[in-house]
């Protein structure tokens, strides 16, 4: 008992918690890292929440996240139960990845995830190829534009849905194609469904759900959204062919005919859905994200932009499409890559983690099952490693000489066990899409539009506010 008391003196400090709600008032949920950079300030680098009666601790400062997720890997490598996906087919046996809880299913598929894409082509030439071919796409869609103003939004995001589409299912969609614009529209709303108070309540207040009507309601874009992965999913069953394996679903149907031990392993109808699912909302929201705040980065800084595309004509040239060989010679274009991850903090909170056992961070006791936030905006912009955190400054990623350092703050994928499985492919998308439409184009404020905007929009990713932009071909 003394013991036990001797620990929790070492608990983290936080602001008042109140009878049943906790400390649920005191955070905006519409922008968690605003009010979480308030608390970093008052309570230091570990503080504790409470959601009515889940004990919540959010980690800030590099030296803490590295602490918790390199040094305690296992440690920190679960996930807390969010009763609201229920109503999507979660269960004990079917979590996907995102969500799953850290254990044998979880491994299971994240291997066999990461060992999949990567046979059709991730990290590899094939997949270089499609991702080039794609940025041609791209170019085109761009071009018949004319320079006059435009929302590169729903072309980018088509470009980098394409890629998983392809991966996935085998197949891309046109720009313009109806059905996929549905698609996207289904995807943003899913996300903004994810934020706010009422998702956070009905998740520690769970008997909510079970009023008739609230799941579908609450969730409407979620549950839309997974019935058109449904369609897709069947369409495949109905041609799938063990002698010609296509894509990853085929190679996820081919484990699931395994029979009752597969079903063991993670490998069954549901988690093929939820699994699909997350490749989907973890792979192309993020990255199109990026590039969007590349672009956006790229108008607010025109002689960043005239360096890049300096340094492209100077080591790819006007015509040849870039290749990921060539990033190793272009030191400029890959530090403002990673400063534009850097500075447009794309998951500013991470992915919520769970304590797997009773741990300690810097001194502070973390009991087991405990949410744990890490506060990666905190990181990417910690005041003790950046010389310029709040200011897009390439030169972060330069040494005197003008070479790439990748300083080890640099945690937009986060790190340990739990850290992005699709880092590999994102990188290559970010490199070959953006050097593409700068070889191609200059891009620029179109006349009369006010300055863009250049805080964030916060639905789980932190997303540029829309913008008009012109481009202009070189
Ligand atoms: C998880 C960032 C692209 C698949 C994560 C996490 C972050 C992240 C911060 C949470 C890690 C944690 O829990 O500590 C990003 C960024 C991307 C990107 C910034 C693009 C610029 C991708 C792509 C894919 C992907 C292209 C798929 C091919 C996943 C999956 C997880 C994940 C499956 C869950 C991993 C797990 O729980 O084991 N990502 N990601 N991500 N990401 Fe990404």
């Amino acid at each position: 008992f003394m013991k036990r008391r001797k620990k929790w003196s070492r608990y983290p400090p936080g602001p008042v918690s109140l009878p049943f709600i906790g400390t649920m008032l005191h955070v905006d949920f519409r922008r968690p890292h605003v009010s979480f950079r308030q608390f970093h300030k008052k309570f230091g680098n570990v503080f504790n929440l409470q959601n009515c009666w889940t004990n919540v601790v959010v980690l800030n400062g590099y030296q803490t996240v590295k602490d918790a997720l390199v040094h305690k890997s296992e440690d920190f490598a679960d996930r807390p139960y969010f009763p609201v996906y229920e109503h999507l087919g979660y269960g004990s046996k079917s979590e996907g990845i995102i969500v799953a809880k850290y254990g044998p299913i979880w491994k299971e598929l994240r291997r066999f995830t990461l060992s999949t894409l990567r046979n059709f082509g991730m990290g590899k030439k094939s997949l270089e190829e499609r991702v080039t071919e794609e940025a041609g796409f791209l170019c085109s869609a761009v071009e018949s534009e004319e320079g006059k103003p435009f929302d590169l939004r729903f072309l980018v995001n088509n470009a980098v849905c394409n890629v998983i589409c392809t991966t996935v299912y085998g197949e891309r969609f046109n720009y313009g194609d109806e059905t996929f614009k549905m698609m996207l529209h289904l995807f943003e709303s899913s996300l903004n469904e994810e934020t706010g108070f009422l998702p956070q309540l009905l998740n520690v207040l769970p008997i909510l759900l079970r009023i008739p009507g609230v799941p579908q309601m609450v969730f409407r874009g979620q549950k839309v959204f997974m019935d058109f992965i449904d369609v897709l999913i069947e369409k495949h069953m109905e041609t799938w062919n063990p002698a010609h394996i296509r894509d990853f679903t085929d190679v996820f149907l081919t484990e699931m005919k395994k029979g009752k031990e597969a079903e063991e392993r993670g490998f069954n109808y549901n988690n093929l859905r939820l699994v699909t699912a997350d490749l989907f909302i973890a792979g192309s929201e993020t990255t199109s994200t990026t590039l969007r705040w590349a672009f956006l980065y790229m108008l607010l800084h025109p002689e960043i932009q005239s360096k890049v595309q300096a340094e492209i004509d100077k080591v790819i040239g006007k015509e040849k499409p870039p290749t990921m060989k060539d990033q190793v010679s272009m030191p400029y274009t890959n530090a403002v890559i990673h400063e534009v991850q850097r500075c447009g903090d794309i998951v500013p909170v991470g992915l919520p983690h769970m304590t797997y056992r009773d741990t300690e961070v810097q001194g502070f006791f973390i009991p087991k099952g405990t949410t744990v936030i890490t506060n990666l905006s905190s990181v990417l912009k910690d005041e003790t490693v950046w010389e310029k955190p709040n200011e897009f400054y390439p030169e972060h990623f330069l040494d005197a000489n003008g070479q790439f350092v990748k300083p080890e703050a640099f945690l937009p994928f986060s790190a340990g066990r739990r850290a992005c499985p699709g880092e590999q492919l994102a990188r290559m998308e970010l490199f070959i899409f953006f050097t593409t439409l700068m070889q191609k184009f200059t891009f620029a404020l179109p006349e009369d539009q006010p300055r863009p905007w250049e805080d964030g929009h916060f639905a789980l990713t932190n997303a540029p506010h829309p913008y008009l932009i012109r481009a202009v071909p070189r």
